[in-house]
């Protein structure tokens, strides 16, 4: 079992829920939090002189540049935190024969638009826009520098810290504008696997605790939906009085393509960690949990 294991980005919504689940686990191993303040992780040379000296066992990398619209303005500053920044993280990694524990994303998938099965970690990646090439890229730059590396691909994460840990995320916003409006249109032409982050760390808790073999794994609970499916179980979850009505994509114009289908499939990870929930009851936990649902 590892025991010093280096968090960056933990008070993003996955690392805000990482700490938690660290803690639930019961300490069991020393946890260095790193903020963008401790180490900005685009700024060159910063990686290896922040961890040049530090003593760590797993590098467990929550950190990314996540603004998917704003990367395709800025993709210079995506494939730095997101590709070139993980080689170098991979690189220190490698030096000091430690683990890299490395997020990635669903979105280096989509260019198979005629896809309707779950994606296996063995798929040809094919993303549809800069964010994900960016996180494409940091994962095979990370595998050629260092052979212990574990990249966890997760997807549509809903948890209670919100996206940069600022509390917004689709569920937030899907219940605020139910209250508001009492009628929503939401996109029904894009299926994935939406995501309780609280789910996700607990399992990256287990990988450092128990192990596991280096490679990739699709780490989402289990089931799928389009968004509109999504955004109907949360109202009806959270007893908003709203109708939820399907609409095409091309009724929200956004700066980044989306892939149409980008579901993936997480047997391999349940094969080691047992099954995930489904996707239903981790949304239902969340909603208890935030207290937008009564017993
Ligand atoms: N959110 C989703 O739906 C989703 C879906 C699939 C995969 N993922 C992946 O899951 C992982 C976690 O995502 P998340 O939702 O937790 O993202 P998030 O809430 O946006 O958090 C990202 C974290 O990265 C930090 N960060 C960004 N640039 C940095 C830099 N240059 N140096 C150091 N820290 C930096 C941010 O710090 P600041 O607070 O200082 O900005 C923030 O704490 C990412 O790898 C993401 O690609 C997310």
């Amino acid at each position: 079992m590892a025991s010093r294991v280096v968090l960056l980005g933990p008070d993003g919504q996955l690392g805000h829920d990482v700490r938690r689940a660290h803690v639930a686990s019961g300490d069991r191993f020393d946890l260095q939090a790193l903020r963008r303040a401790d180490l900005d992780i685009a700024v060159p040379g910063e990686i290896e002189h922040v961890l040049g000296d530090r003593r760590f066992d797993v590098l467990l990398n929550c950190a990314a540049y996540t603004g998917v619209d704003a990367a395709e303005d800025d993709a210079a500053s995506a494939f730095a935190v997101n590709a070139h920044a993980v080689r170098s993280l991979a690189a220190v990694c490698a030096a000091r024969k430690a683990r890299l524990i490395h997020i990635s994303t669903d979105y280096v998938f989509g260019g198979d638009a005629a896809r309707k099965r779950p994606l296996p970690e063995d798929a040809p990646v094919a993303p549809v826009n800069v964010y994900g090439e960016s996180k494409a890229l940091g994962e095979t730059l990370a595998r050629e520098v260092h052979g212990d590396v574990v990249v966890v691909r997760t997807a549509s994460l809903f948890g209670a810290a919100g996206i940069g840990g600022r509390g917004g995320n689709f569920v937030e916003t899907i219940i605020r504008d139910g209250r508001d409006s009492g009628s929503l249109r939401v996109v029904d032409e894009r299926t994935m696997s939406p995501t309780s982050s609280a789910d996700v760390a607990r399992v990256l808790i287990r990988m450092v605790t128990e192990g596991c073999a280096a490679g990739c794994y699709h780490v989402v609970n289990s089931g799928s939906a389009t968004w509109f499916e999504f955004a109907r179980a949360i109202v009806r979850g959270a007893s908003i009085e709203a109708t939820v009505t399907p609409c095409p994509a091309s009724e929200y114009s956004s700066r980044a393509a989306r892939p149409r289908y980008s579901v993936l499939d997480n047997s391999k990870a349940a094969a080691v960690f047992g099954a995930m929930s489904s996707w239903q009851e981790a949304l239902d936990r969340h909603l208890h949990l935030r207290g937008h649902r009564q017993a």
